[in-house]
């Protein structure tokens, strides 16, 4: 176990016209279980590189237990990494590849046959440890890298992206296994995920990046629930939160959403006590698919909207609706006994305690005082 910082961490390939790191300011606890999404090309796999000691870094500083690591070579780290782009030893059997760390830490054979079979059973390759890398599938050789990271409990655990090659149902058994992994063995983990199920059910805090630059770090909760702003909001949850745009309008003491058709048509919906000082400006409701339900609650008459329902999709434990109300797509979760049909239009109501708004200039979270 070990803690990691990462201190304004700036990174500018040689030959690169932009910087691909621009100050990236993370502490992670010992024992903590940090997820790190972003777009592709945000920078993930870069930092990965750069705490594992494969890429240098132009500024900053790299502490692992609170020592700087700059001049300790990336075999020394004590680190275990699983790439997307994982090297097996081509000649060496899966038992061989997944002992070879093992066997030059000098562990004893007996532990490490010991060693070998805990994790090839945890990763349900036991049938295959005899065969040599070419032999395997994608998603076989993925497991046998984890396989090797996992078998040398070194401090930290770098892993970038390392279920992308599996299959649905493997993917879930093995997020299962580095949960219980985690749990078990306390150790420090960075993990890259594009997957949002594992970067909520993984992390103790995601930290959420764009173009170089980190946008958020927080519990699963405080991103899901509070994002610092538009992009955030946007890039976590599936479906997408909405966004409806509109001006902030004041009538009798109390603020609305002015929205305003294609065709100049108004429509007002309500926002949550504190936002009359934002009269006159341009601000953005985000509203969660699990937000907007159907049906009458006669206590919130004001906070219903209606709509036609365009498309829906079951997913089984739910049913997403793609309801267009004033100009505005926006998706809700229904039950999956919800009687409505595409083409008829349905009575939806924003549950406003869970609305988060956003300054329309900035895009950032407007924290109302009651937060
Ligand atoms: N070895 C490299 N040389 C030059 N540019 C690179 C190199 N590796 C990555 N980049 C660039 O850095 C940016 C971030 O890449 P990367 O860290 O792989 O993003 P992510 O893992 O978030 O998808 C991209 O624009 C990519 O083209
Ligand atoms: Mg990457």
């Amino acid at each position: 176990m070990a803690t990691l910082q990462l201190k304004s961490i700036r990174k500018t390939y040689p030959k690169a016209d932009i910087e691909t790191l621009k100050g990236i300011d993370i502490e992670i606890d010992s024992g903590e279980f940090l997820i790190l999404v972003g777009p592709s090309g945000c920078g993930k796999s870069t930092l990965m590189n750069t705490i594992a000691g494969l890429e240098s870094i132009t500024g900053g500083e790299i502490k692992i237990d609170g020592r700087n690591v700059e001049q300790v070579a990336p075999k020394d780290r004590d680190i275990a990494m699983v790439f997307q782009s994982y090297a097996l030893y081509p000649n060496m059997t899966v038992r061989g590849n997944i002992a070879f760390g093992l066997e030059m830490k000098k562990m004893p054979k007996p532990e490490i046959d010991l060693e070998v079979q805990r994790v090839a059973e945890m990763l349900q390759i036991e049938q295959l440890l005899d065969r040599k890398p070419s032999q395997l599938s994608g998603g076989q050789r993925q497991r046998v890298a984890m396989g090797r990271a996992l078998a040398r409990r070194p401090k930290l655990y770098l892993f970038d992206e390392p279920l992308s090659n599996l299959d649905a149902k493997l993917r879930v058994d093995m997020r299962h296994q580095i949960k219980r992994l985690h749990q078990q063995l306390g150790t420090t983990i960075v993990y890259v995920t594009h997957d949002q199920i594992e970067a909520m059910t993984l992390a103790d805090r995601i930290a959420v990046m764009r173009d170089g630059e980190l946008q958020q770090l927080g519990t699963p909760a405080d991103i899901y629930n509070t994002p610092s702003n538009l992009f955030v909001a946007g890039f976590m949850g599936s479906p997408s939160m909405n966004f409806v745009k509109g001006v902030v309008e004041v009538q009798e003491g109390k603020s609305l959403l002015a929205l305003v058709g294609d065709d100049g048509a108004r429509s007002m919906l309500p926002l949550p006590a504190g936002m009359e000082l934002w009269q006159g400006k341009e601000v953005v409701m985000g509203i969660r698919p699990e937000h907007l339900s159907e049906g009458s609650d006669m206590n919130h008459q004001d906070t219903k909207v209606t709509g036609l329902i365009e498309v829906l999709e079951p997913t089984g434990p739910d049913t997403i609706a793609m309801v267009r109300f004033f100009n505005q797509e926006v998706a809700c979760r229904l039950s999956p006994d919800s009687k409505v049909k595409v083409g008829e239009s349905v009575t939806l109501s924003i549950d406003l305690q869970k609305v988060v708004l956003f300054d329309g200039q900035t895009e950032k979270r407007i924290q109302l005082s009651n937060d």
